[in-house]
This record gives C-alpha cells, structure tokens and sequence, in this order.
C-alpha cells in the first residue's frame, strides 16, 4: 500500500467545507479590493527563488525541493508566490499597464521543513502583490486588505505585529550596532546563529533558540532614516485612523530576504508554535534585482492550512458544503422517470443524489441515511402508474404524497421548511 508523502495531507470530508469558505472569501474580497488572479507555474528555475527568497535563508538552504529535469536543468517547485508573481510581472510586460497593478494567488507551496501541526512540506497560501506604489498608503492597504479578509473569515483571536527593516542604508549602520552587541555573546550563539552573524546578522533577531538575546539587542526602528522613518510613521497612523490595532515588534525580521521597509505577521492567538497565519511586507528592490526596471512593490501571503486550524480553534461556524441532500429511490421499471426526476430537481440546484446500485429500497434508505440526506424521494412502479411520488423526511419520518408534476416543487417547498 502507498502512503502520502510526510508532510503532505488529503484534504477531504468535513474539512473541505473550510477550504472553500476560505477561497471563495480570498476570491471576493480580492475582487473587492481590485486585485486579479493570477496563476504561476508550481515550478521555477531554481536561480529565480536563490535570487529573490536570499542564499543565505532557511528557506534556500534546506528546504527547497529542487531537481534537475532531462534537460539538465535545474528547477525547484515553488516554496512562496511572490518571486513568481515578480517574474511574471517582468516577462509579461504588466509594467506598461499603468500603476498600480495588484495581482491575488491561491495555491500550493513546498518547503522541505519538519512537518508538525500547522506545518506541511506541502502548504497553501493566499497572496497578494501590489507593483508600482512607493507610498505608505499602500501598506496600509495592503494590511487593511489582510484585517478585512481575516474578519470576513469569521476570526477574531488574533494580533498584527509590524515593524520596519529600513531600507539598505539604515541597514548598514544598524547590522554594524547589531554586530556590536552580538559580539559580547558569540560563544553563547547556536551553531547557526554564529554562521548568521557574518552572512545575514538581520537574522540574528529571528532565530528560535537564541530568544533572550535577541530580546536586548537594538532596535532597527531607532536606526531608520528619515525617509524609512517617516514612512513608517505614515503607514502606522493611517493604521491608527482606521482603528486597526497593532503591535510594534522591533525584532520581527521575517524569513525572506528581499524585504525593505515595513514588515508585518498575523499571529493567531490559539494555534501555538506555528502561529503566524499571514506575513508580508514591502519589496523595493526585487523587480530590479530579478532584471525588471525599478518598481516598488509589496504584498502578503496566508497560509489556508493554518487558517483552517484557526476558524476550527475559534469554533467559527462556516457555511457548510452540501451534498446529497435528496436522494431518489426507485422499486420497479422506473428507471427513466427516476433519472428524470433527479436531473429536474438538480437542474434547480438541488444537491440530489440518485440510486445507481439497483438495491431493495430498504438498503436504498438505509445508504440515503449514512450520506446525511434529509428527503427521499420514492418513485415506485405502482404508485407512479398512479401519478403519486412520495416524499419521506428523513428526520421525522414523515411522508408526503405528491402529484407525480409537482415533486420539484413540493422538495423545495419541503427543504425551505427544513431550514
Ligand atoms: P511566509 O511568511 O514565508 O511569507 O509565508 C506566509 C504564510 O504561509 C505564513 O504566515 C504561514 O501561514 C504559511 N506557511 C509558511 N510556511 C508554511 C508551512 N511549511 N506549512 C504551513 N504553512 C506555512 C511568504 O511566503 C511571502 N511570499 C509573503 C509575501 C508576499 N511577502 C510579500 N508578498
């Protein structure tokens, strides 16, 4: 017997009820907001993620399935949405459609990480890239957009944490006072953290293990220049006008490396270890490092696995997903008029289920039960001859007669009573 591979999951029964609530919301409130689908090939040249996430990132070190097709070529199946979004950008020419350009994605990702509850090396993500606007209004919106999508969901337990990385310059003097302060405590490092101190000592303030630390080091935020200071400033009152509650975390870095400027995560309050649902932030510099012209550029992504896990934690209640809500029996040569009754009844939306085992009619209500439907159609041989169709309710018991020309009518009529 095959098994799935570790760190992938079948996505079935109850469950799919909250992966389409989730996409349909993420496909409305893109609409809402202006933002197009687009739809990227899962997998890329390896040299686009090496390019864009950072060498020197987890994510490019260790968890990128990456293989080489007949050709020789090597390519790596997508572990993020935003450089493909960026390469599609350039390659397609979206500069010369006037700015701003906001493009949406829904689809799986692949890191190769330990799997645990809420980590998959298989995930999903929702994301969102807006191209061509330098101004702090579009990270409020882009967070406004994130807030509005997970209230629409239904979820409430959960905290915007943002802060601002600066852009290069501030960079510069800030990695050199974080060099400073870490240095009294290089031999208190993890063994990657020491690595991390040369490479990318941004990520120093990331790590996992060294927490305390990181808890004294300084602050990126009192090291901005004017122009990140202002901005900042910007984008945190427009925040505060919309009444969007936020947290300031000076040590929130994130894993990517093509970041400037403002960063933010949605942590969920109930989800434990894995609790960001949704991160992003601004990108500046990505569409030129990967050979477009210089374009701003920002965005989000959440993860749908986790988002389950979060409307699950909160209990919120979704729409659920309904199938089999009628289903037709026959007992006899009624065949066609069954099959004829079932097509009316879906042509009119009605989840219907139809007998095709050819069973007693007792084995026929007994499976109706097992599938949860809440009418049975019964068109039997000898009652037909007589233009009569009953109707049984299965949660009453009760059964209902009706004229062989108003068995559609009478369902929906019984099924708005069911509500
Ligand atoms: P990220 O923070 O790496 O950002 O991922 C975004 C979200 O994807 C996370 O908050 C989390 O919910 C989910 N996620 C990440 N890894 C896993 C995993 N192994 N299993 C389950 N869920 C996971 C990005 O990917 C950026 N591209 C976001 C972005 C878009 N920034 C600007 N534009």
């Amino acid at each position: 017997m095959y098994q799935k591979i570790k760190g992938t999951e079948d996505i079935y029964g109850d469950d799919i009820s909250y992966w389409y609530w989730i996409e349909k919301t993420a496909r409305e409130i893109s609409a809402v907001y202006g933002f197009e689908e687009i739809r990227t090939p899962i997998f890329e040249e390896t040299g686009l993620f090496v390019r864009s996430v950072g060498e020197t990132t987890d994510i490019v070190q260790k968890e990128m399935y990456t293989f080489e097709d007949k050709g020789g070529r090597s390519n790596t199946l997508r572990p993020e949405g935003t450089a493909p979004t960026v390469r599609a950008f350039i390659e397609n020419g979206f500069i010369n459609k006037g700015f701003p350009q906001k493009y949406f994605y829904i689809g799986p990702m692949f890191r190769y990480e330990k799997p645990q509850s809420g980590r998959q090396r298989q995930f999903h993500q929702f994301g969102a890239e807006l191209f061509g606007s330098p101004s702090p209004l579009a990270d409020a919106e882009i967070v406004i957009f994130v807030d509005n999508f997970l209230k629409k969901l239904g979820l409430l337990d959960y905290e915007l944490h943002i802060n601002s990385i600066g852009c290069k310059e501030c960079r510069i003097t800030y990695k050199e006072k974080l060099k400073e302060y870490y240095q009294n405590h290089f031999e208190e490092l993890c063994d990657d953290c020491k690595a991390r101190y040369d490479k990318n000592p941004l990520r120093l303030l990331d790590c996992k293990v060294d927490v305390e630390l990181a808890k004294s080091a300084p602050k990126i935020t009192e090291h901005l220049c004017d122009k990140c200071r202002k901005h900042y400033e910007t984008f945190r009152n427009i925040l505060d006008l919309e009444e969007i509650k936020y947290f300031e975390n000076p040590r929130l870095v994130r894993g990517l490396d093509y970041y400037n400027g403002p960063v933010f995560e949605v942590v969920h309050n109930r989800l434990g270890t894995m609790s960001s649902i949704a991160g992003g932030g601004r990108y500046d510099g990505l569409v030129k490092e990967l050979g477009g012209k210089d374009t701003p550029a920002l965005g989000f992504a959440a993860g749908l696995e986790r988002l389950v896990l979060a409307l699950k934690s909160e209990n919120v209640e979704i729409p659920k997903v309904r199938t089999n809500l009628v289903y037709v029996t026959h007992i006899g040569n009624v065949v066609a008029e069954a099959f004829k009754l079932a097509n009316n009844l879906r042509s009119e939306g009605i989840p219907t289920a139809l007998e095709i085992m050819e069973r007693g009619l007792s084995a026929q209500l007994k499976h109706a039960g097992r599938v949860g439907s809440k009418l049975v159609v019964i068109v039997a041989e000898e009652e037909f001859s007589e233009g009569i169709v009953v109707v049984k309710n299965m949660e009453t018991g009760e059964q209902y007669e009706y004229d062989k020309n108003f068995v559609v009518s009478g369902v929906k009529e019984l099924l708005e009573s069911l509500k």
